[in-house]
Parts: C-alpha cells; sequence; structure tokens
C-alpha cells in the first residue's frame, strides 16, 4: 500500500515567499530523484502543496521566510526561504532528520 507525505506551504506573507518555497521543494524533489520513496519498505509519494495560514504567523509575516508542516508526522518548520528547500528534501525527507535550525518547537 503506498502512503502520500505532504508538504503544507503557508503563501499568505505579502513577499510571496511561500509561493517561490513551494517552487523550490518541487524542484528539490525532483533533482534528488525523491518525488517516490520507500520507507520503511513502503512506497511513499511526496505532494507539495500551498496554503493560506497554518495559523504560525509569527514565522511567516515577521521573518523573511514562510511556515511549513510536513505530514503526517507534523513537523513544523518556520521562516523557511527557498535556499532552505535542498536541506528539507535531503534531511528530512530523503534521510529522516529533522532540520533543526528551521524547526519550530510549538
Ligand atoms: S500567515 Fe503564514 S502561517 Fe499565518
Amino acid at each position: 500500500m503506498s502512503q502520500t507525505r505532504r508538504l503544507f506551504v503557508c503563501t499568505n506573507q505579502k513577499s510571496g515567499v511561500g509561493d517561490d518555497v513551494a517552487k523550490a521543494l518541487k524542484k528539490e524533489l525532483k533533482i534528488q530523484g525523491l518525488k517516490k520513496l520507500f520507507t520503511g519498505g513502503e512506497k511513499q509519494r511526496v505532494r507539495v502543496q500551498t496554503c493560506n495560514c497554518l495559523d504560525l504567523c509569527k514565522q511567516c509575516k515577521k521573518g523573511p521566510g514562510a511556515a511549513l508542516i510536513v505530514y503526517p508526522e507534523g513537523t513544523v518548520y518556520g521562516n523557511v526561504r527557498p535556499n532552505d528547500a535542498a536541506a528539507i528534501v535531503e534531511d528530512h525527507l530523503g534521510r529522516d532528520r529533522v532540520v533543526k535550525r528551521l524547526l519550530l518547537e510549538e
């Protein structure tokens, strides 16, 4: 059975950085060949989706980056910029390691 992993990126900033983050994540998934993963013997698809607000607005409206949540694990990242996409894809999705410098404690 396959499972879908989703990255929800807030695009509610005036700067529009969330759209750029989402594009950068999609590009990195392609470059790193991780659109489809095998984790724990299971096939996984990874989808990047944009959304209006994740109720983490301090992380979106005051900093230069965007907030995003990775499901199903529910990891929350803040102040994510397009050049952070490679680390999120490689470490979080590829190696199951949280990117600590972007992690938000709720
Ligand atoms: S504006 Fe991005 S989380 Fe609310």
